[in-house]
């Protein structure tokens, strides 16, 4: 990867995949396809949560590419009423090695973050772009190594 400056972007978005649960995982599962295969080419690392309400992302990497790939994004109707949080630059990667993670609604996770009203009612405005960027690393961790 190169040495350009490196950013990181979070948003977050409406969920509007509509259609029974095999519909859903179709599409995250094409969402997840396109973005592995774009990302690792691009140059982006991030992880991507959703639930039946939201979608969050954090997309990390060089700024014409995190600009790009959000720019596609944003046109995706499969969400709506796109936001942003959080555009800065980094000193590091904080997903380095994910094309792109992603946290479903695992009940561990439900369990844990309660308080918060992750999975349930996660308000993403209100918790603010580092607060989500902190949750989304920590559950990205998790649910991928299996280890909390
Ligand atoms: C919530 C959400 C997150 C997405 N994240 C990415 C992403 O990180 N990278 C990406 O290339 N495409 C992402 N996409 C898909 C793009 O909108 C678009 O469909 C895709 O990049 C097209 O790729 P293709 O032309 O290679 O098929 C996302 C879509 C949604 C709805």
């Amino acid at each position: 990867m190169s040495d350009a400056p490196l950013y990181q972007l979070v948003y977050y978005s409406r969920n509007e995949v509509s259609g029974d649960e095999a519909a859903f995982a179709a599409a995250i599962h094409s969402i997840l396809e396109a973005s592995r295969r774009n990302n690792e080419a691009a140059g982006i690392t991030g992880t991507l949560l959703f639930n039946a309400g939201v979608f969050a992302q954090v997309l990390e990497g060089p700024l014409p590419a995190v600009e790009d790939t959000f720019e596609r994004i944003q046109q995706d109707e499969r969400h709506g009423d796109v936001s942003l949080l959080v555009l800065e630059p980094i000193v590091e990667r904080s997903f380095a090695g994910w094309a792109m993670g992603f946290v479903g609604n695992s009940s561990g996770n439900a369990e844990r973050f309660a308080d918060v009203g992750l999975l349930s009612g996660f308000d993403p405005k209100a918790l603010g772009g580092q607060k989500v960027h902190a949750i989304l690393r920590e559950l990205t961790i998790e649910e991928e190594t299996g280890r909390p």
